[in-house]
């Protein structure tokens, strides 16, 4: 037996006990007549001591060697602490050893395993098997596997079932490159890893499942961010006979449970908003609502005085920075220097304190009296105190800029609180998309998406306008989940194929195992997908994905544990029909 209680686990309770506990060395303390270690596991720390009094000579010879990380087994009894120590669970007590045994040395550690590393980030991924031993990567692990299980249970016990789809696929197209397998058996010839299970879903409606959920591993080959790794884990559902309020419904509940069951926080019904309001007032279809600063636009009010940028300007449109009339000279430049980064791009910013004694300050005061200034604070709800800043230009750009500009002011200004959440569901997203380099259209979400119910004909008339039963859930202004109702018709899915310019062959070629299963009793379905690693990290109070995923690759694409992707050998290349074989 390596052990009879694990490093967590002893407390007054157990004084008097013999025990045996296995663990790593955290830390010895040599104080000449008393050593002192930490014995570290999974469970927690436990003080062990050996001292000349009451320990074998030979023992505490033997404890003065060890070195930290080495794997020990000890025996001893469980001992009152004379100086407790309150942050420890384990403080109360202590083990006097009686007995110790090595089970394996250790070389010392490329960093510390301490919650305070010294190690960067990169030695760190190096030897990530070691930082997975410190607590803040350790509780993250633990705090993932508890929101899959939650997943797991809620779902299941809502009568969905877990259905296992191939990896070894052919491309399922998600807006990202496929990653290639070539195969040996089929030269010249590839699988795509799944960007998602999309089409084996809804193939599993059509083979009568009704409710499938999986929580698998998706591949797409994109730039990488902090929300966003090449193999990535999505909560993947699907839905038969449901119209977008079903799942809406249906995965509002999975979102309510996991917010009360992991973080005790209950929110009312999720509030919704269209695409395009969320364009317009937040310029962003994710969308941060905890806190307000709402685009106003001032077209109407700013334009037509003298001063040229606002009147040359497609939109003019601003937000109301709470309390931000605080802002020296000195902070608000460094502000409009940050825009005009060409991460941002933006050529300037006009802007407004509003003064406690109810008058306004500009920095266009020669363009605007008073009265044109009360009706910007107006439009932007703007009150004594606060800031009124103003861009202008094209309308998506201006968008974007003062989207950004919202964010930052927000970090600012500490409104981005990671104990609040404010899930949100946006809807009616544009069905295509287009790409203004080619003036090709795509799909916005995917090709299997359907058009709102009448809106099919204005494909032809006006692609731009045609809406999707198309639904994002976005929490603290991330997107944590997508979904859409699907066609379920062949020749409607043709039309689709067409509109992204598919040629019918291709479209058959490609996909056309969906449209044959399309003609046996497709039944009208939906779904949606949660990307698991996003949520638990935001349900962990963080963005990036990383901390959350125990082997990780970083921005490069590359796991710079394991040394991959790497060279494969000539022959392994051969087989494989990637390189002529030399005669
Ligand atoms: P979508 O492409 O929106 O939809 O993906 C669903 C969710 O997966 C997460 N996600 C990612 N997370 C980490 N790294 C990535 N590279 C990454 N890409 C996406 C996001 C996103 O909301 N088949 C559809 C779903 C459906 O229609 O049912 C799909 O995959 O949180």
């Amino acid at each position: 037996m390596y052990r009879s209680h694990t490093c967590g686990e002893l407390r007054a309770k157990h004084i008097g006990t013999e025990i045996v506990l296995s663990g790593w060395v955290q830390k010895v303390r040599d104080k000449g007549f008393v050593v002192w270690v930490d014995l570290r596991d999974r469970y927690g720390i436990t003080q062990l001591v050996f001292d000349e009094e009451r320990t074998p000579a030979v023992l505490l010879t033997e404890a003065r060697k060890l070195g930290r990380e080495y794997v020990i087994q000890i025996r001893g009894s469980v001992i009152e602490r004379t100086s407790k120590n309150p942050q420890l669970q384990t403080g109360e007590i202590e083990i006097l050893v009686n007995g110790l045994k090595v089970l394996n040395s250790a070389l010392l550690p490329p960093f510390t395993i301490e919650d305070e590393t010294d190690g960067g980030t990169d030695l760190r991924m190096k030897y990530r098997y070691l930082d997975i031993r410190r607590n803040p990567v350790k509780e993250n692990l633990i705090f993932r596997s508890k929101v899959a299980m939650e997943v797991r249970n809620y779902l299941s016990a809502h009568g969905f079932i877990e259905v296992e789809t191939p990896y070894l696929i052919k491309s399922t197209p998600e807006g990202a490159r496929d990653f290639v397998v070539p195969s040996r058996m089929n030269p010249g010839q590839f699988y795509a890893l799944p960007q998602s299970p999309q089409t084996f879903k809804q193939l599993l409606m059509v083979g009568g499942l009704d409710k499938y959920f999986q929580i698998v591993k998706c591949f797409r080959d994109e730039d990488l961010r902090a929300d966003r790794q090449p193999e990535f884990t999505q909560i993947d559902c699907e839905m038969a006979f449901v119209e977008q309020e079903d799942v809406l419904n249906a995965f509002e509940g999975l979102t309510r449970h996991l917010l009360k069951a992991i973080r005790n926080v209950e929110v009312d019904k999720f509030p919704r908003m269209t695409y395009d309001e969320a364009m317009r007032t937040y310029g962003n279809d994710k969308p941060d609502i905890r806190f307000d600063m709402r685009f106003a636009e001032l077209n109407d009010i700013a334009q037509h005085k003298d001063f040229q940028v606002f009147n040359s300007a497609e939109l003019v449109a601003g937000i109301a920075v709470p309390g931000g009339a605080a802002f020296t000279r000195k902070e608000i430049d460094g502000i409009i220097d940050w825009l005009k980064r060409p991460q941002i791009g933006a050529k300037g910013m006009v802007y407004m304190r509003c003064l406690e004694d109810g008058s306004y300050k500009s920095s266009v005061d020669k363009f605007y009296d008073q009265e044109d200034l009360k009706k910007w604070a107006e439009a932007t709800g703007a009150k004594a105190g606060d800031l009124v800043c103003i861009l202008s230009g094209a309308i998506q750009e201006t968008r974007t800029q003062l989207s950004a500009l919202r964010m930052e002011m927000a970090e600012r200004l500490g409104l981005r609180n990671p104990e609040v959440f404010a899930p949100l569901w946006v809807v009616d997203f544009p069905l295509l998309e287009k790409d203004e380099e080619t003036g090709t259209y795509h799909a916005m979400h995917h090709p299997f998406t359907s058009p709102k119910p009448g809106q099919l004909e204005l494909l032809d008339t006006d692609p731009d306008a045609v809406r999707a039963n198309a639904y994002d859930l976005v929490l603290n202004g991330n997107e944590i989940g997508g979904g859409s109702i699907r066609i379920h018709d062949k020749k409607v899915q043709g039309i689709m194929f067409r509109h992204l310019g598919f040629t019918e062959e291709e479209a058959k070629a490609q996909f056309g195992f969906l449209m044959d299963a399309f003609q046996y009793g497709a039944p009208p379905h939906g779904g949606i997908a949660f990307g698991l690693d996003r949520l638990v990290a935001i349900l962990g109070g963080q963005e990036t994905i990383r901390d959350f995923i125990a082997f990780p690759k970083n921005n490069s694409g590359r796991d710079v544990m394991i040394d991959a992707p790497a060279p494969i050998d000539e022959a392994q290349l051969e087989e494989l029909s990637l390189r002529l074989r030399q005669e």
